[in-house]
């Protein structure tokens, strides 16, 4: 067991992901909780969620991290998972116009359902698809500063910038509640005791044998 896994979490916190059908949620959840993709595609059928323990700073914190579904069908489920979310993430498919010019009506729907001081951060995702790309980088940090949201591209593909997406959020949404955390379990001091190292030589006072 590692130390990580050993420690008490100073707290649990809930963060979730939105965003259109198929713009790899699934897929970024997996890369950061499993370091692993999968090409295929399977639909999410309403919610799911998968657990992780994360370091920022000196605090550990049990994230829960809740995928939604794209789909319009399950929009009713899905928004009542807003509530108590510390952070949401609202990912787009860079190689899709479509899925970036929804991110306002997902903005809409994070103020409607879910809680004021949530912090948020928009995602573009596949930026591993260059060649396939509809939407700049520009327009995508454009989005985010127009509605005051955290930015980065991402590729759970190629593992570009998901762990520090999750960290970069993490570290706003600890900032924000710093009050509510436990202070963090230091280790206990011990004080160093050096042991003399056994001598080959022998004791001065030991008698040389002939
Ligand atoms: P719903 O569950 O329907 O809401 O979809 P989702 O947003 O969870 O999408 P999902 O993660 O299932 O990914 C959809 C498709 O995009 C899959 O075929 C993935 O392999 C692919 N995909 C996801 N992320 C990436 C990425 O970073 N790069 C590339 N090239 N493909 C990706």
């Amino acid at each position: 067991m590692t130390e990580t896994t050993m420690r008490r979490p100073d707290w649990q916190c809930k963060i979730v992901l939105i965003g259109d059908a198929g713009v790899g949620k699934t897929c970024i959840l997996r890369r950061y909780t499993e370091n692993a993709f999968s090409p295929s595609f399977v639909a999410t059928i309403g919610i799911d969620f998968k657990m992780k323990m994360a370091e920022i700073g000196e605090h550990l914190i049990k994230l829960q991290i809740w995928d939604t579904a794209g789909q319009e069908k399950f929009r009713s489920i899905t928004t009542a998972y807003y509530r108590g979310a510390k952070g949401i993430c609202i990912v787009y498919d860079i190689t899709d116009t479509k899925s970036f010019e929804r991110v306002n009506m997902w903005v809409k729907n994070i103020r409607m359902w879910a809680g004021d001081e949530t912090e948020c951060m928009i995602l573009g995702n596949k930026c591993d698809q260059e060649d396939l790309r509809q939407v700049t980088k520009r327009d995508g940090e454009n989005i985010a500063r127009e509605y005051n949201m955290s930015f980065m591209e991402t590729s759970a593909k190629n593992d570009i910038n998901v762990d520090e997406a999750f960290h970069h959020i993490l570290e706003k949404i600890v900032e924000k509640n710093k009050d509510k955390l436990r202070p963090p379990i230091r280790k206990p001091e011990y004080e160093e005791i050096k042991l003399n190292e056994p001598s080959l030589e022998p004791p001065a006072t030991a008698k040389k044998c002939c």
